[in-house]
């Protein structure tokens, strides 16, 4: 990008981005665990961090060093962080677990994202490139190693989802529990021993008339009331289809799901470098993370096995470089691509071709990078002792 360094981001503003932190055993961000310190930012833009963890020698402590580095190193300001380790007392170790009980009983029958789910966004710099097919894709293949993905069609106006994914019954209000409110339940259909549960407005509308009126509501608040006003129930991942063309809802996400990681979708065209600086822009103006680059209409591959590079070459990777991320894979043009999602059929469910394989890899590496709470072994009772009995419930 340009040669000027941008300003150093406030003390305050670090703060505003380690909320995005999640500590996934507390189930809470760490700044309001207690566990984030006074930031401090110098006139370069190195910043500091003191972080206390609950016991010394937490193994989540690489997960929290990785997560607050990338987090804060969103900002264009920020030229190094240094996190400066300590450990809580007894008094504020009870604190932060009495905080996370208190959560945990909060979330019960909750209608929001639960807070151990991760969510990915799939965004481009640009319309029609691939982030539906991407998202329904990754969403089966991720489902079909037998965990359950929430899909969020965020395309309030162009929503693609139930017919990609044949799911077109209209979503019901059910009252969960004692609430007081009716929630929407998502629609569920089993992908092998896991679940897909799916949320669009294709599944509220009657027809084009009833969708025009769409039109009036906001999209930020529609998008923000299916953050709020869904049953999500249990959750591994939550993969978010977002609309072409509109930092809003990004902007949005930004506020509401902080945690949120982008996932951009790109053509080859190295020539779309605008459009590249600009995904790159957008993810830095929202502070949200990238997760990595997936670059869709890759070569074309003929019967007679030729390849062509139909849309140019390099534009993944370029965007990779640019955004300072990683390129998650390349996806092929192939008929069965477009095909299945015409039939309701993502081809990454059971598909041979080099699409439908490449849709799985890159589902694995997905989940692969995803910590489990088998991970996190070890940090269970890191803080039951100090917690005295009564509290615990
Ligand atoms: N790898 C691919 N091979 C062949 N066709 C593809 C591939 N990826 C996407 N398509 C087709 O390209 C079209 C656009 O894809 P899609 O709707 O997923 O893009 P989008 O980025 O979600 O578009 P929009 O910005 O309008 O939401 C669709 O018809 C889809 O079937
Ligand atoms: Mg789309």
């Amino acid at each position: 990008m340009s040669g000027r360094r941008a300003a150093p981001p406030a003390p305050a503003d670090v703060t505003a981005m380690l909320r995005a932190v999640i500590d996934p055993e507390l189930g809470d961000n760490i700044v309001d665990l207690g566990m984030a310190g006074e930031v401090r930012v110098d006139g370069e833009g190195r910043v500091t961090i003191p972080v206390k963890l609950t016991i010394r020698g937490c193994p989540l402590r690489a997960q929290i060093k990785k997560d607050v580095e990338s987090r804060v190193a969103t900002h264009p300001g920020v030229t190094g962080v240094t996190i400066e380790w300590g450990e809580m007392t007894a008094d504020e170790r009870t604190a932060t677990m009495t905080r996370a009980r208190w959560n945990a009983r909060q979330q019960a029958g909750d209608t929001r994202v639960p807070l151990g789910a991760r969510v990915l966004a799939i965004a481009s710099g640009k319309g029609g490139v691939g982030k539906s097919s991407v998202t329904v894709n990754l969403a089966a293949a991720i489902a079909a190693e037998g965990l359950v993905v929430g899909v969020l069609d965020a395309d309030i106006w162009g929503f693609s989802i139930p017919r990609m994914l044949g799911m077109s019954d209209r979503l019901e209000a059910r009252r969960i529990g004692d609430a007081e409110k009716p929630s929407i339940v998502p629609n569920e259909r089993r992908v092998g021993g896991g679940l897909l549960k799916v949320v669009s407005t294709g599944m509220l509308v009657e027809d084009e008339g009833t969708a025009l009126m769409w039109r009036g509501l906001m999209l930020t608040k529609a998008v923000e009331q299916f953050l709020n006003d869904v049953h999500w129930g249990d959750l591994d991942y939550l993969l978010i289809d977002m609309p072409p063309g509109t930092g809003d809802v990004q902007m949005g996400l930004a506020r509401m799901l902080p945690r949120t990681d982008l996932v951009i979708v790109t053509t080859p065209a190295v020539s779309a470098q605008k459009v590249a600086i600009r995904a790159a822009d957008m993810a830095r103006r929202s502070f949200l993370r990238v997760a990595g680059v997936i670059e869709n209409m890759s070569s074309f591959t003929c019967d007679h096995g030729a390849h062509y590079a139909l849309f140019g070459e390099g534009g993944g990777a370029a965007l990779a470089a640019e955004v300072g991320t990683e390129l998650l894979g390349r996806i092929p043009i192939e008929r069965a691509v477009a095909h299945g999602s015409d039939e309701g059929q993502p081809v990454a469910l059971g598909g041979t071709g080099a699409a439908a394989v490449e849709f799985r890899r890159i589902a694995r590496a997905i989940i692969d990078a995803t910590p489990t709470t088998a991970d996190m072994g070890g940090c269970s009772a890191r803080a039951d002792d100090a917690v005295p009995l009564t509290l615990r419930r």
